[in-house]
């Protein structure tokens, strides 16, 4: 007897078996590609305000240490990096925050109260409580943090290189 040109009912169930579990496969599989792949595709945004506390733990004429860290994502690869500013309130409502890192390698500054400058250790070299260079082979004043004052707490605005 010869064989029908036609699908048998086996052959058809098999197949609408068979498509089905494709279709049930990539729906399950795609989100589980997405998780696995997610972390190398993430994005971490490093632009932020840092919370420095009560304007008030500041005070008026002294330039005060402040530290804080931050975590950058690239990829499945966390890094975390510490960060220090110096508060100065040059009156009770005009403050500026500065960067700690050296313009000229990046050595961090400290503050010297006996000869009221910031100090680089790494070269000697000097800038003045206003962050204006005094002497040393730094191309720049010290940087500084756009800040704002809100509910009586100070915030820098701070944005990862
Ligand atoms: S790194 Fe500060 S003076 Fe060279």
């Amino acid at each position: 007897m010869a064989k029908s040109p036609h699908m048998s009912r086996n052959d058809f169930v098999k197949g609408v078996v068979g498509i089905i579990g494709t279709i049930m496969g990539i729906v399950i599989g795609l989100p589980a590609i997405g998780y696995i792949l997610s972390p190398a595709l993430k994005t971490q945004t490093s632009d932020a305000w840092i919370p420095l506390g009560p304007l008030e733990n500041y005070p008026v004429g002294t330039p005060t240490p402040f530290s804080f860290t931050r975590s950058k994502v690239a990829g499945w690869q966390k890094t975390t990096n510490s960060y220090g500013v110096y508060v100065l309130r040059k009156t009770e409502a005009d403050t500026t925050v500065f960067s700690n890192i050296c313009t000229h390698l990046s050595c961090r500054v400290i503050w010297h109260e006996d000869i009221a400058q910031y100090v680089c250790p790494c070269h000697d070299g000097h800038f003045a409580k206003t962050g204006a260079i005094v002497s040393g082979p730094q191309p720049r004043p010290l940087d500084t943090y756009e800040n704002k004052v809100e509910d009586g707490n100070l915030f820098i605005h701070f944005v990862e290189g």
